[in-house]
């Protein structure tokens, strides 16, 4: 559920209309909803409270949206941060999460990143290889300190959902394979700096069908009995996140946090362990929108095009992954029809939705994205010099900007031009 709806025939983002919103900063620009992001952590918090061995970890995936408007307040839920950079955790910190509710995933830590992580009291780094373990016991010992860390252990099990958010099949870059989970477990048992405490497994975004979870969750127990067996310590166990969010309304509902946390109960009988878990997208993706202006309407061959200003730089997922948003008028007058929306970007990609049934608009009308708020914002790029989009958060009647559109001058002055290339050779 979200706080965007249609009041006396107009969008709005909980008290706020958009039009004031989009008249006031400009377009593009998205929108989050802080009672959005707020219900959900809690939802989740809720459903998963009594789960595990003593309070689980709900660290939101900072990948989803690192802005740091919205990071506040999850830290004001009690939340901790799953990050997979020295940005993101620097991002966490900023915002008020402590060290200690910092998962480190990521298959990439460099030793500065390891680091810095150390230094900042991390609680738990989720390893991707024997190798990594080799150097973050380095760097640990180097400091006088022992890492507390789980492997990321890859089970096999297709998640059924779109290839590129898919990371727990054995032929992909994510985790330690489960056939050689003993072995590395044993290995890093062996290094001086490191303190072995537990696993971790994601297998996917999106997921909209809680069989495969559950299987990757029946191959995690296993494991974790197999461990204990060899003498090790497992107190935490971390199962990710990937719960899907409703985007195209036609289509059933993915399943509910209670659902979800009904299936984890049921998977980790026994496990005596602390759960964590890693939600993003169900956390922030319903809670924000892009809103974008129709620059005009072009007649095209089968459809007419919808020409927003907007493009695949602010918005990537379409592109990216073929996704779906929902796309409304933000005053849809009750006429619909069929249309392509597009950005204005110089490439054939930059297509939101192709012989959409919409609602009919036309030059200067105000169009929302819908479940812009998660992988959204954070994955936007500078392509053709459009400046970032900015975003805006509302709560209640109040909204405030809580990322500036930076002039094109900013972007330009970043650059640096040596005299030699001003001249010609
Ligand atoms: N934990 C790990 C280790 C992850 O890799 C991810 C997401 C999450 C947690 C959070 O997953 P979520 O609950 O949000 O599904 N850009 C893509 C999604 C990439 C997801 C990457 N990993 C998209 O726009 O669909």
């Amino acid at each position: 559920m979200d706080h965007f709806e249609l009041r006396g025939g107009a969008m709005h983002a909980e008290d706020v209309a958009l039009a004031e919103i989009a008249d006031a900063v400009g377009t593009p620009v998205y929108v989050y909803s802080a009672a959005t992001i707020r219900r959900h952590a809690r939802v989740f918090a809720r459903a998963v409270g009594r789960l595990g061995m003593g309070a689980p970890l709900v660290a939101f995936a900072v990948k989803a949206n690192p802005n740091a408007a919205v990071l506040s307040v999850l830290a004001a839920e009690g939340c901790g941060a799953d990050v997979v950079s020295g940005g993101e955790i620097a991002r966490a910190l900023a915002a008020g999460i402590p060290g200690e509710r910092i998962i480190f995933s990521g298959v990439g830590k460099t030793a500065e990143e390891m680091g810095y992580a150390l230094d900042a009291g991390v609680g738990q780094f989720n390893l991707e290889s024997e190798e990594e373990a080799e150097a973050l016991s380095a760097v640990a010992c180097a400091r006088g300190a022992a890492a507390p860390v789980a492997f990321r252990v890859n089970p096999d099990v297709d998640a059924g959902t779109h290839a590129k958010i898919s990371t727990g099949k054995s032929e992909n870059k994510f985790g330690i394979p489960y056939d050689q989970a003993l072995a590395a477990y044993a290995r890093a048992a062996a290094l001086p700096g490191l303190a072995v405490r537990g696993v971790a497994v994601h297998i996917g975004s999106q997921l909209v069908d809680l069989g495969p979870l559950a299987a990757a969750f029946a191959r995690i127990g296993g494991l974790i009995a197999d461990l204990r067996a060899a003498g090790h310590t497992i107190v935490t166990a971390d199962l990710g996140g990937g719960l899907g969010v409703p985007y195209d309304p036609v289509l059933p509902p993915p399943p509910t946090p209670d659902a979800y946390a009904a299936m984890v109960d049921g998977a980790t009988a026994g496990w005596n362990a602390r759960l964590m878990f890693e939600p993003g997208r169900l956390i922030v993706g319903n809670a924000g929108v892009l809103l974008t202006r129709v620059v005009r309407v072009k007649p095209g061959v089968a459809a007419p095009f919808v020409i927003v200003d907007a493009g695949m730089n602010d918005l990537m997922r379409p592109a990216l992954y073929d996704a779906w948003h929902d796309i409304r008028a933000v005053t849809p007058s009750g006429e619909r029809f069929v249309a392509n929306i597009v950005g204005p970007v110089c490439e054939t990609g930059d297509t939101f939705a192709t012989g959409r049934t919409m609602d009919a608009v036309t030059g200067g009308d105000l169009v929302a994205f819908m479940t812009a708020g998660a992988y959204a914002a954070t994955m936007a790029s500078t392509y053709n010099s459009r400046p970032l989009t900015p975003e805006v958060m509302v709560s209640g009647s109040q909204w405030a900007i809580v990322r500036r559109r930076l002039p094109i001058e900013a972007l330009i002055a970043a650059d640096d031009v040596p005299e030699w290339a001003r001249t010609a050779a």
